[in-house]
């Protein structure tokens, strides 16, 4: 059922160490204002988890609404679902839980539970998916909950929506209370003081993402106090407190088997690729568009 949408952003994209300092560039000058002479802003590092975006809607603290992000605009409601996702609490846990708050996250899949229900699916005749992301996807869009459930999907909070609580000052601080609440966070994040110290952070997960259970396709660099966020705000679709450092696209070689011509809804001639299986990042492909 569509749903209409407050949390519609997408974020800004930097693809290498100059371009996330000349973002860091400018979100200083946007601060210039309200910045003591010769004062940095203090960021905030977090892993880009490639799944999907939800937003959670708890009211007394308990969860009455998980809505997709969709077209940014309409989203779909996903509530039943998202009820049977093991980490998402039914209920806020503590004594000062909020009338309203909504919290945002991304609805993932391990690579491990990714690889099993491919084996899974292959044993069962039907097509593997493509990748944990659509595993994710596919699994959170069942008419029937109990198969989203029999998926085990994952899920983790980074941020907040509207809320009637007093919200905390920093990004950091808010991800400390929603795990007060019992929200699962990334425990991968840092409070830091440089745009150097965010660097290194961001190029040493680009080497090390395989280490992971999970696929991530960036770091996430974020000016931590929230002050300064709302003077930053935003431009078109995408915060200006915000940006993503994406990983190089994953490559690997192989070889041309075949060519299959499949006519799509429209009619169009869809040529597929079929290729000798390679693995990419964890996934063994063995077609393409
Ligand atoms: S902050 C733009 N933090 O990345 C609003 N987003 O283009 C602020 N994502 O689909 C988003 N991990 O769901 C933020 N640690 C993280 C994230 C994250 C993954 C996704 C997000 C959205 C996309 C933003």
């Amino acid at each position: 059922m569509p749903c209409r949408l407050v949390f519609g952003l997408s974020l800004g994209n930097a693809f290498n160490g100059e371009e996330l300092r000349a973002w860091y560039d400018r979100a200083c000058k946007g601060l210039d204002a309200v910045l003591d002479e010769g004062a940095m802003p203090s960021l905030t590092t977090e892993l880009k988890i490639d799944g999907l975006a939800v937003a959670l809607t708890y009211i007394d603290g308990g969860l009455v609404r998980a809505a997709t992000r969709g077209n940014g605009v309409t989203g779909e409601d996903v509530t039943t679902n998202v009820k049977t996702i093991r980490g998402i609490p039914l209920r806020l846990r503590g004594d000062n839980v909020p009338a309203e708050l909504e919290v945002r996250g991304e609805i993932y899949m391990r690579r491990s539970t990714f690889e099993a229900l491919n084996e899974r699916l292959v044993a069962e005749g039907t097509r593997p998916l493509a990748n944990p992301r659509n595993g994710a996807v596919g699994s959170l869009r069942q008419l029937d909950s109990s198969i989203t459930a029999s998926r085990g999907l994952d899920f983790w909070a980074y941020g907040i929506g509207p809320t009637t609580a007093d919200a905390p000052g920093t990004q950091t601080d808010t991800l400390d209370w929603l795990a007060a609440l019992g929200l699962p966070v990334s425990g991968e994040r840092r409070q830091l003081d440089t745009i150097d110290a965010a660097v290194s952070y961001c190029e040493g997960w680009a080497s090390k993402r395989d280490s992971l259970d999970y696929e991530i396709d960036g770091a996430v660099v974020k000016v931590d106090r929230v002050e300064y966020q709302q003077v930053l705000g935003q431009v078109s679709t995408a915060p200006r407190w915000a940006t993503a450092f994406k990983f190089p696209a994953r490559e690997a070689t192989t070889r041309l088997l075949d060519i299959e011509h499949n006519v799509g809804r429209t009619g169009v001639i869809k040529p597929l690729a079929v290729l000798e299986p390679v693995e990419v990042g964890g996934v063994t492909v063995s077609r393409a568009t």
